[in-house]
């Protein structure tokens, strides 16, 4: 926290945090894998990077450098001695003065690192999901900006994936204010019909994710033919394979829209690419081996060098 690694205990904010109040925090969710040369955070520069400019849309001045984040999230993971887990960076608002203008207000980050299985569950990844069209209509650009990944934008997937689960569905699906497909409440979604894969473009107010870009690279090595386009309500029904990606939960296939099944209830593309995926993230596929960062052995105690812009 704030640049010190501090025992679970200590790592305690005040009541009147200003993040805690009024959503004030940008954050990320990034995953260290296990590999043949030992744990390795997938893609940690662009999660980072996705981190400052979250922040920069928000005008909240980050007190580290994307480097110095990078090696704290490193430092974070070798001290919890994980082998595989998922990381939490937030930055956010602390305590200092309440009311709407966060400007005032002391910017902290701190770094959380536990082990996380599957977001959507083990059998998800084989069976797929059972997913419902949200009531939720998914934050329009002239309300709240999609692409910032802020935590002001989870009360909106955190509605629509209350209303799933009330409903007995394992994930929302939401629509954007001109009735297409955005995402899921915390996965992007790809669609698969007659061998085209595609998935909604940024402008349809998507998150634009990590596990999605690596997918449409996966894709184009693998030749299955790829676009970026819009996705409608009836589009989702007549696919002949739907399919979520997201850091926390991999590559996960939806067997059901809104009680229809979805295609004949087999995904060979979303399989072919879950288990690309899951060789790349493991380290035993050298093409993308660029996109994995080992974590150092040794146990940097602090982070020394702080810059406070
Ligand atoms: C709303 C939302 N969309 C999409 C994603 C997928 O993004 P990524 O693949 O970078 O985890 C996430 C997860 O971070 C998310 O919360």
């Amino acid at each position: 926290m704030n640049g010190e690694l501090v025992p679970w205990k200590d790592a305690k904010v005040p009541f009147l945090t200003h993040a805690l109040h009024y959503g004030t925090g940008v954050f990320e969710g990034i995953r260290c894998f296990k590999t043949p040369g030992g744990p390795a955070i997938f893609r940690l520069k662009e999660h980072v990077v996705r981190m400052m400019e979250s922040a920069e849309i928000y005008l909240m001045k980050m007190p580290y450098s994307a480097n110095e984040i990078i090696e704290a999230i490193k430092s974070t993971v070798s001290a919890n001695q994980l082998e595989e887990c998922y990381i939490r960076p937030l930055a956010y608002y602390g305590y200092g003065e309440m009311g709407l203008n966060p400007l005032p207000n002391k910017v902290s980050l701190g770094i959380a690192a536990w082990r996380w299985d599957s977001y959507l569950g083990e059998k998800a990844e084989k069976v797929g999901v059972r997913c419902q069209v949200s009531s939720w209509r998914r934050v329009h650009p002239s309300t709240l900006p999609p692409q910032a990944k802020s935590t002001a934008n989870y009360a909106n997937g955190g509605l629509a994936k209350i209303e799933a689960l009330k409903a007995g569905y394992d994930e929302a699906i939401l629509l954007n204010m001109e009735a297409m497909v955005a995402e899921a409440s915390a996965e992007n979604i790809f669609r698969v019909k007659d061998g085209i894969l595609s998935t909604p473009p940024a402008s349809a107010g998507v998150l634009r994710g990590v596990t999605r870009d690596s997918i449409i690279r996966m894709a184009a090595d693998l030749g299955i033919e790829f676009r970026r386009s819009d996705i409608s309500r009836e589009e989702l029904y007549t696919s002949d394979e739907l399919f979520l990606t997201g850091t926390a939960a991999g590559v996960t296939p939806v067997r059901e829209v809104d009680g229809r099944m979805i295609g004949r209830g087999s995904f060979p593309i979303c399989e072919r690419l879950r288990k690309a995926y899951s060789e790349v993230v493991h380290g035993r596929e050298p093409k993308f081996s660029k996109w994995l960062t080992p974590v150092a052995k040794s146990v940097a105690p602090q982070i020394e060098t702080r810059t406070r812009k």
